[in-house]
């Protein structure tokens, strides 16, 4: 089969052309799009993340401030930061990197976020829009998979879609765009997660999977049928010895097994997660375009 490699990098950088012209366009009236990044505590792989949207705003001619706070931090030291970037017109964006420590009240946290500066969409009433059909802000990873989906006119019009994966970030936010009344919507959506019994069962009859579970090489060649699309959200890391580095990433889905059977599938490293970054300074751009309205 002739298999299409999803390249997240070629979905990115088209969507990063129409943006450095609304960037400009802010330019004009003295705005700079600004996003306020914090994280708590030393999760290297949180910073990495955070650096790397950092870096992406900066090439954007974008701004971004990171506010790295202490592991343990009270939570009302928390929330008053995010009171006082709430109010401070200079940010057009907050994001809180998720997961927090243990102590910390996600949801509270969340839900302290002005709803009109929560570009990664977390705070309940830009939930309730998403759910309404109706989004203010989709969360970025979500977005980037949608993105991917029409910029490789890849249908999803009554299609058989299984989402695994029931997460705030992803696997719920996807598995109800999937099923809107849209155009890369309109699937027949079943939600799939680590508890579903005998999960071949409802890949087989995928005509797309997006997998969302968190789990190294969960799906492999004899859980799916020939033609499938599939959108890998997968960063897992494995031991690999033959690496520096002593690991390396991979998707939830065994890439290579599954290639020959394919119609498409995202690589990772190289699909969705180059998109999640892209999606984020997207939302922050309309943001920016809200408040000065
Ligand atoms: N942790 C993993 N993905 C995300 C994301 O999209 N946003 C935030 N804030 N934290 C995350």
């Amino acid at each position: 089969m002739d298999t299409v490699i999803l390249k997240g990098k070629d979905v990115s950088s088209r969507i990063k052309e129409n943006l450095a012209i609304q960037i400009s366009n802010l330019k004009l009236k003295g705005i700079i799009p600004c996003l306020a990044a914090i994280i708590v505590g030393k999760n290297p792989a949180s910073k990495l993340y955070v650096n790397s949207k950092a870096k992406t705003f900066k090439n954007m001619n974008c701004d971004s401030e990171i506010f790295t706070l202490d592991s343990d931090i009270d939570e009302k030291d928390l929330l008053f930061l995010i009171e006082k970037i709430n109010n401070d017109t200079k940010f057009h964006g907050i994001l809180v990197q998720l997961p927090l420590p243990k102590h910390l009240n996600e949801e509270k946290i969340l839900e302290k976020i002005n709803p009109e500066k929560d570009v990664d969409g977390f705070h309940p009433k830009n939930k309730g829009y998403l759910m309404q059909g109706n989004p203010s802000f989709i969360p970025c990873t979500p977005y980037g998979c949608l993105k991917i989906l029409e910029y490789y006119n890849i249908d999803t019009n009554g299609k058989n879609i299984v989402v695994i994966g029931r997460s705030n970030i992803v696997g719920k936010p996807i598995a109800s765009l999937l099923s809107q009344n849209t155009k890369y919507g309109n699937g027949t959506v079943t939600l799939c997660h680590s508890r579903t019994k005998n999960l071949s069962d409802f890949t087989k009859k995928a005509d797309i999977i997006v997998a969302a579970v968190g789990i190294p090489h969960l799906i492999n060649k004899d859980m799916i049928k020939d033609g499938v699309h599939i959108i890998d959200v997968g960063i897992n890391r494995i031991d690999d010895k033959s690496k520096d580095k002593g690991y390396r990433v991979v998707g939830d889905v065994d890439f290579d097994n599954v290639l020959e059977k394919v119609s498409s599938i995202t690589p990772v490293p190289g699909g969705v997660g180059v998109m999640t970054v892209t999606m984020l300074l997207s939302n922050t751009v309309k943001a920016a375009f809200n408040q000065i309205k």
